[in-house]
C-alpha cells in the first residue's frame, strides 16, 4: 500500500520533522545553485487540476523536475474523469504509468476513491475540505521564522472563513500542539468533526467570533479569501457576512510583538486583508509561496520510494 497525503493528519509529528529537515536542506542546496536531485530517476508524477491554480501547479511542476522526474500537469477537463470513468479504473490506470498523483478537486471523497485502488501515493493539492500541502509549507515557514523557539508555545490566529485552510490548520494544531484561535462569522465555522477532534486532542484550540479576541497575543495571524473557488456564487453575500473580518494594521497591533501575517494566496487586498498589511514587514506571504516548492519536494521524496 502506498502512503497517501490526503489530510494534514496523514503524517505524524515525527514524519513532519523528517520532511521539514529535508525541506530545509533542499532549500539551502537550491539557494547554492544545486537544483537537481536524482530521486525520481526519470519517473513521472501526474498533476490533475479540477480548479484553477498558480502556486500549486508551478511549485509541484518545479518540484518534480528538480527531483529528476517528469511532471504531467493536466486540467481535469482534458481527462476522462469528466466523462464519468470510474475512480477505481482511473486509479489503476494512473498507477501503471505514474509514481504519484497530485490532485486538486472538489470533494475529498474523490481522493479517497482513488486511494482505495491506487498503488501510488495520492496527494491532496486542495479540496473543499482541506489544503494540507499549503498548511504543511506554512508550518514549515513558521518554524523557520521561529528559528529554534518551540512551536508548541506559539499561538496562531485564524480570521475568516472556516473552510479548507482553516480545517487543515486545525489538524496542524492537533499534530503540533500549538494554540489556535479561530474567529469565524456565524454560519462559517470549520468542519464540526475536524474541529471537535482538534479540540479533543489539543485544548489550546478555540473557536470564537471576535477577530480581536482571536488575534490577542498571537505570533502568527492568518487570513483567507471570503469566497473560495467552490463558493464563487456566494461572493456578494459573503462580502456582507464577513464585515469586520478583515486583517488590518489595527488588528495586527493586537497580536504579539513581532507577529507575522500569513496568507496562502491568492489574496483580495482590501477585503480579507488590507494592502498595508500584505506589504508590511510582518507579511511572510511570498516566503510561504516559495516554501511550497521546498516542502513539496521533501514530501515527494518521502512518499515516493527511491528506485
Ligand atoms: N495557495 C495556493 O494553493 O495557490 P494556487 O491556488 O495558486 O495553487
Ligand atoms: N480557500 C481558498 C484557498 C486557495 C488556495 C480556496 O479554496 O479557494
Amino acid at each position: 500500500m502506498a502512503k497517501n497525503y490526503i489530510t494534514f493528519r496523514d503524517l505524524s509529528i515525527d514524519e513532519y520533522a523528517h520532511v521539514f529537515s529535508r525541506a530545509k536542506k533542499l532549500k539551502a542546496e537550491r539557494l547554492r545553485g544545486q537544483y537537481l536531485r536524482p530521486h525520481l530517476g526519470g519517473r513521472s508524477v501526474g498533476l490533475v487540476f479540477a480548479k484553477p491554480s498558480t502556486r500549486t501547479r508551478i511549485s509541484f511542476n518545479c518540484a518534480v523536475s528538480e527531483l529528476g522526474g517528469v511532471p504531467l500537469a493536466m486540467n481535469v477537463s482534458e481527462t476522462q474523469f469528466t466523462r464519468g470513468e470510474p475512480l477505481s479504473h482511473s486509479a489503476r490506470v494512473f498507477s501503471r504509468y505514474l509514481s504519484a498523483l497530485v490532485i486538486r478537486t472538489f470533494n475529498e471523497s474523490e481522493l479517497r476513491g482513488l486511494a482505495e485502488r491506487a498503488t501510488i501515493p495520492i496527494i491532496n493539492a486542495l479540496t473543499n475540505e482541506q489544503h494540507p500541502c499549503q498548511v504543511m509549507s506554512d508550518v514549515f515557514t513558521f518554524v523557520e521564522i521561529l528559528d529554534g523557539r518551540p512551536l508548541e508555545n506559539q499561538l496562531v490566529a485564524w480570521v475568516g472563513d472556516g473552510h479548507n485552510m482553516a480545517n487543515s490548520w486545525l489538524e496542524a494544531a492537533a499534530v503540533f500542539g500549538f494554540g489556535l484561535h479561530l474567529a469565524c462569522p456565524e454560519g462559517y465555522e470549520p468542519d464540526q468533526t475536524i474541529l471537535r477532534k482538534a479540540i479533543n486532542d489539543n485544548p489550546k484550540v478555540k473557536l470564537m467570533r471576535s477577530p480581536a479576541e482571536a488575534v490577542a497575543g498571537a505570533g502568527a495571524v492568518n487570513a483567507d479569501v471570503y469566497a473560495s473557488m467552490d463558493q464563487n456564487e456566494e461572493y456578494e453575500k459573503r462580502l456582507k457576512d464577513f464585515k469586520g473580518y478583515q486583517v488590518n494594521s489595527e488588528l495586527m497591533a493586537k497580536a504579539a510583538p513581532g507577529a507575522i501575517f500569513m496568507h496562502c494566496l491568492p489574496a483580495h487586498p482590501g477585503e480579507e486583508v488590507t494592502d498595508e498589511v500584505l506589504e508590511s514587514p510582518a507579511s511572510v506571504i511570498f516566503d510561504q509561496a516559495e516554501n511550497r516548492l521546498h516542502a513539496q519536494k521533501a514530501l515527494l521524496e518521502y512518499l515516493i520510494p527511491p528506485l
